[in-house]
């Protein structure tokens, strides 16, 4: 699967301890969602395995499962400074509704701060930020994390959804990437 050059990848977080804290994320979600009906938003693609697993743990019944994709790296490792939203949604998705908007990881904070921006110009009702990693370093725009399963150091990381250069999504674990 790897060439001469790929790089090392070391552990950081087992399925194990990913599935634990995503079973305690949904708890937390089915606590303060009680009673309501909200809409789940995914922040292509590096959301999809964290959210599908997410809320196949959720009991609240969700309104409505939707994606939104922006503008992101342009490959390898350093962010853009930028974000643009590239795929959005109807607005009947977002007006009024409850949002709980669901990355990977949060970094700099552009993607989630323009995602943000873009569900309130849509009118949502109340939006909430579930991430499964926050990266504080490195952060640029300020972002509050509602719901969050880990802290990470400042080193790129990849699986369970996250990517370098489109690889390693696959793996059911995070890794850090080291030189060879
Ligand atoms: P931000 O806009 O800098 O906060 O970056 C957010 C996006 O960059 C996330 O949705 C991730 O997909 C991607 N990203 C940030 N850090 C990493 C990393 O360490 N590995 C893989 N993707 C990352
Ligand atoms: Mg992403």
């Amino acid at each position: 699967m790897q060439g001469d050059s790929a790089p090392n990848l070391v552990p950081l977080l087992s399925a194990e301890e990913i599935s634990a804290a995503v079973a305690r994320l949904a708890g937390e979600l089915d606590y303060d969602y009680a009673g309501r009906s909200p809409v789940v938003v995914g922040i292509l693609r590096g959301c999809f395995i964290f959210l599908a697993d997410l809320v196949r743990q959720m009991q609240t019944p969700l309104q409505s499962i939707e994606f939104v994709r922006l503008s992101s790296y342009g490959g390898g490792t350093v962010s853009s400074g930028r974000a643009k939203v590239l795929m959005g949604l109807p607005r009947p998705a977002v007006q009024g509704r409850d949002i709980i908007l669901v990355e990977d990881i949060v970094d700099t904070g552009i993607t989630t701060a323009a995602a943000f921006k873009y569900l309130k110009r849509s009118g949502a009702g109340s939006i909430k930020l579930c991430s499964l990693l926050d990266k504080p370093s490195r952060r640029v725009m300020p972002v509050n994390i509602d719901y969050l399963g880990f802290t990470v150091p400042d080193k790129f990381l990849v699986g369970y959804g996250t990517d370098l250069d489109q690889r390693y999504r696959q793996l059911p674990a995070i890794y850090t990437l080291e030189s060879p």
